[in-house]
């Protein structure tokens, strides 16, 4: 039984090949119907969320699986104070495989260890986002046709985001990934991120502004200031709208720029960049539901449907 805590449970070949069977469920979406028929997908999510939660959902029902599960921890028992090792176990009487998403960095990791189902991390903390990376990847890689020899820049909450620390790990595996990291100094990439670039020997450079990087880049990965992660609200509203990508910015950068973002957006991207045949966040989240199914049939051991 495997789990999926981190994307670097993933070997890049193996991602590969998770990469292949999604890019052919988004061809082929009829011919996966009924891989996962009598199968169940528990969703236990402690913290809120529309796409991962929702994809998911939509993933399993598209192989013909059910789904069942919490969206937020007060209608769990949780809220009585029960243990994510004690609920784990019995979500493993109900369903075959769980998605769980909560607010304190491990908790998905103690859950598959008491776990007798395949269990996804679905978020943890500012840990990890090991889906939004296979997604992000998948991304990349259907519209770029490549992992390596890109110039890509973070920008945003470079501290607190977890989709960031997730591809940064997953990418640093793949040739001649140059980064910039575009913050203000108090949302900076924290420094055990930095030193794993030290010692792996990849290039990176912090910059303050946007508009002094965007003509360098061959990807944007735009990011939210997420209120959620501050304990001070003051800070909050002093930082939100540090960077906001506009049709303005947008001239300064390469004609096949990518720009992606985990979603939600607040206002860091205005809404007319969505216009742009460059502005990719949308289909994004559309190949986040081909890449979930690929994942859960791969830990599910799901036979491929007959001519794959
Ligand atoms: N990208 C992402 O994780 O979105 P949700 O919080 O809506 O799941």
């Amino acid at each position: 039984m495997r789990h999926l805590m981190s994307p670097l449970d993933f070997t890049t070949e193996e991602l590969d090949r998770l990469f292949d069977l999604a890019n052919d469920m988004e061809r082929h979406m009829d011919r996966y119907a009924h891989v996962c028929e009598g199968k169940k997908l528990a969703t236990c999510f402690y913290e809120p969320s529309t796409r991962t939660r929702l994809s998911f959902e939509a993933a399993m029902l598209n192989l013909g699986g059910q789904v069942l599960g919490f969206s937020d921890a007060g209608s769990s028992s949780a809220s009585k104070g029960e243990s994510v090792s004690d609920t784990i176990r019995v979500i493993s009487c109900y369903a075959d495989i769980c998605a769980m998403r909560h607010p304190k960095e491990g908790a998905p990791m103690v859950a598959a260890s008491r776990s007798s189902i395949p269990v996804i991390n679905a978020g943890d903390g500012g840990h990890q986002h090991p889906t939004q990376t296979l997604t992000d990847l998948l991304t990349i890689r259907s519209l770029k046709g490549r992992l390596s020899g890109l110039t890509i820049g973070l920008c945003g909450d470079l501290k607190f985001g977890r989709t960031v620390h997730s591809l940064i790990h997953a990418l640093v595996r793949y040739e001649n990934i140059h980064f910039l990291f575009i913050s203000p100094e108090e949302l900076r990439m924290p420094s055990y991120m930095t030193e794993m670039l030290h010692e792996k020997g990849i290039d990176y450079e912090e910059v303050i502004r946007l508009e002094d990087c965007i003509g360098k880049l061959d990807l944007l990965y735009m990011t939210r200031v997420q209120r959620e992660r501050f304990f001070n609200e003051e800070d909050y509203i002093r930082l939100k709208d540090s960077f906001i990508l506009n049709n303005e910015k947008m001239k300064y950068a390469k004609p096949d720029m990518l720009v992606l973002h985990p979603l939600p957006r607040v206002n860091e991207i205005a809404t007319e960049v969505d216009e742009d045949p460059r502005a990719v966040y949308f289909k994004q989240a559309q190949l986040g539901v081909y890449v979930r199914m690929a994942l859960i049939m791969t830990l599910l051991g799901a036979e491929r449907p007959n001519g794959n």
